[in-house]
């Protein structure tokens, strides 16, 4: 059995301009590897490669090099893509259709014969919270929310193994979303490995195990989420700090912030708080608190993004 869902190797997508012959690396050699049955997030600024990466993996586009396997199988060969389901970004499902109507279709597409689709098409709509009006109400007056929901169902009829979901809270409130969320969380309980691209870094945080940063078509950076975002620093706020201590701590200090008479200090080690607060308790100053600081994903993804592409790795 393989181990990998997915696995990319020096993946590349150049366009080329018909009329300016200019060249745009939209994917520029990516390598990744997803586990089974992991959640995994493809992370990136708008235009960074995210949904050219998703169609290459599922062979919506061609590579202009490089390989995509999914499963242990090259995802061009049609057989490699049946584990997978699909919520694309943008989806536009035929408005005529009734959310119904949109399933018993895509359900038919992938090969469910009509006992298979019946009994399915209930659960999963209710699986994803579409109540019953919904069911039958064309896809034309259904809310943005709605349509992810319906989506998602689309994306799951014939029970994959392997979820792609390009921005799959898009439009979504934040009730819908924790919803959607929970949906994910009980597919992956069950093994299913889910892949997805999302701007709400927040989620992904809360719901990716792995994550990979890519800016500009390359990887930026990779590693799991937990290891991404711990052990950022400790923080230590005093109150009544003289001036000389004050600026003798700041010297040391990641960064600092004076607010109403109250110092707080970020030290990037134990040793530099332990340091600072046998320094405050010497001059009699007190202690409000001394706490560990995680940084939090749209932390590393800020500074990812805003400083040069280096290719860190954290594992
Ligand atoms: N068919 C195409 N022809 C030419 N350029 C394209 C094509 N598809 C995408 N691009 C370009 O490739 C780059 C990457 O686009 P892509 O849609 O993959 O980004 P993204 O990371 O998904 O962005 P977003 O977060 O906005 O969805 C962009 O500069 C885009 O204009
Ligand atoms: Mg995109």
């Amino acid at each position: 059995m393989d181990e990998y869902a997915i696995e990319t190797e020096g993946l590349t997508k150049v366009f080329r301009s018909r009329w300016s012959k200019r060249e745009l690396k939209a994917v520029d050699d990516i390598s990744i590897r997803v586990p089974r049955g992991t959640t995994f997030g493809l992370l990136g600024p708008n235009g960074a490669g995210k949904t050219t990466f998703v169609k290459m993996l599922l062979s919506c586009t061609h590579p202009t090099s490089g390989r995509a396997k999914v499963f242990g199988r090259d995802s061009q060969e049609p057989e490699a893509r049946r584990p997978i389901g699909y919520l694309p970004e943008n989806h536009r499902f035929p408005t005529y259709m009734t959310g119904w109507g949109m399933l018993e279709f895509y359900g038919a597409l992938s090969g469910m014969d009509s006992a298979s689709r019946r009994r399915r098409i209930p659960e999963l709509l209710n699986l994803v919270g579409l109540d019953e009006r919904a069911h039958h109400l064309r896809l034309g007056k259904y809310s943005k929310g709605m349509l992810q929901r319906v989506g998602l169902a689309q994306a799951l009829i014939h029970s994959p193994r392997l979820l792609v979901l390009d921005e799959p809270s898009d439009g979504v409130d934040p009730v819908g979303r924790k919803h959607i969320r929970d949906v994910l969380n009980g597919l992956e309980r069950e093994g299913v490995t889910i892949f997805l691209n999302s701007h709400l870094l927040a989620e992904v945080e809360l719901f990716c195990r792995e994550v990979v940063i890519i800016q500009k078509g390359k990887m930026a950076l990779s590693g799991t989420v937990a290891s991404l975002t711990s052990g950022s620093g400790y923080k230590v706020e005093a109150l009544g700090v003289p001036e000389s201590l004050e600026t003798e701590l700041r010297s040391r200090a990641r960064s600092f912030r004076s607010v109403e008479g109250t110092l707080e200090l970020l030290f990037a080690s134990r040793e530099e708080a332990n340091w600072a607060v046998d320094r405050l308790r010497a001059s009699h100053c007190e202690l409000e608190s001394l706490a560990r600081t995680r940084s939090t994903l749209e932390d590393v993804f800020m500074k990812t993004v805003d400083g040069p592409i280096s290719g860190v790795t954290a594992q």
